[in-house]
């Protein structure tokens, strides 16, 4: 028997006419929430929202820019006049400009930072205002990616995603006494997204259906995720992983601080050992040979 696990609970989710948002929505409305489905793409966000109200639930469009100010605080604007408060706020939407550092514009560098890093800040700062002033709570769940620990070809994309990650933890920390909780995921899914992206190889990213990362959205967003805050899962496919936080690890002490020479005696002996699976590809560190200019005697 399906639990109503999120019955009434107003809920938005941010570009989810197609891909991994889509597949939130379906499962935060099969889960009883009733949902602002938000996306530029205004003709694919009405046809989902038609699916749900066909299958028996509640949902509207919304088809504010949340690249904007003035659009993410329209949206939440929006969910509150029509379901009354907020209490599920979803920062999926997101935009793709790949290029390597040393080809990457101004152009499309801001681009990327203002939908997903400003985006996923204007959506949250008036999500959480929202849910201060009705005093009832909520949840926040952004979307990053392992990207974030880096990943050829994706300057502004994993600038992106690890920005969203630190601001994951800073939010969890500043609104836990409003009783709001603040999680990510790092989803897959075959999208229109991922159809564009290529490792360093010029290998597309393996299929992986959109709409499983829903279930866990849910679970993040209901009562028995009280526990849980400040974290980041990896989603999608068959996995439910838990992304380490960064932090300081193996820490050599000198009284007095460190100088030149100490440095050059202890670093070279300690911590290169250290340098573990590097980047999203998470293979091992691959620069212990060395990084030399082109030509250069590798001596
Ligand atoms: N696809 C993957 O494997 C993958 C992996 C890691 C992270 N992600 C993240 O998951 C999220 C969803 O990605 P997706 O793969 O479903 O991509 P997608 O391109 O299918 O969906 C993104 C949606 O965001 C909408 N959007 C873009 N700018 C907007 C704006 N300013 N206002 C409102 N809507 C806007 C688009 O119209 C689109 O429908 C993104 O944040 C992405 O970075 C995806």
């Amino acid at each position: 028997m399906s639990v109503l696990l999120l019955e009434g609970r107003p809920a938005i989710v941010t570009g989810a006419a197609g891909g991994i948002g889509r597949g939130h929505v379906l499962h935060l409305a099969a889960a009883g929430a009733l949902v602002v489905v938000n996306d530029i793409n205004g003709n694919d966000a009405e046809k989902l929202v038609a699916e749900i109200i066909g299958a028996g639930g509640r949902a509207i469009v919304s088809t504010h820019n949340i690249g904007t100010r003035v659009g993410a605080e329209a949206l939440v604007q929006t969910c509150i006049e029509n379901f009354g408060s907020v209490r599920i706020l979803v920062n999926n939407a997101g935009n793709l400009r790949d290029r390597t550092l040393l080809k990457m514009s101004d152009e499309d560098f801001e681009s990327v930072l203002t939908v997903h890093v400003k985006g996923t800040f204007w959506c949250t700062q008036a999500a959480a205002r929202a849910m201060v002033s009705h005093g009832q709570g909520g949840v926040i769940i952004n979307t990053t990616s392992g990207a974030h620990f880096g990943n050829f070809g994706q300057t502004a994309y994993s600038a992106a995603k690890g920005a969203i990650a630190s601001m994951t933890y800073t939010w969890a920390l500043e609104l836990a006494r409003h009783g709001i909780r603040v999680n990510a995921i790092g989803p897959l899914g075959s999208t229109a997204m991922s159809s564009t992206a290529r490792d360093a190889e010029g290998n597309r990213a393996p299929e992986f259906d959109a709409l499983r990362n829903g279930p866990a959205v849910v679970y993040l967003c209901c009562d028995e995720a009280a526990a849980v805050t400040g974290q980041i899962f990896g989603t999608g496919g068959e996995r439910l992983s838990h992304m380490v936080q960064p932090h300081y690890g193996k820490t050599l002490v000198m009284q007095g601080g460190w100088d030149l020479e100490a440095i050059r005696q202890y670093f070279p002996q300690h911590l290169p050992g250290q340098f573990g699976a590097f980047s999203m590809s998470g293979k091992p560190y691959p620069f212990r040979d060395g990084v030399f200019p082109p030509q250069s005697d590798q001596e």
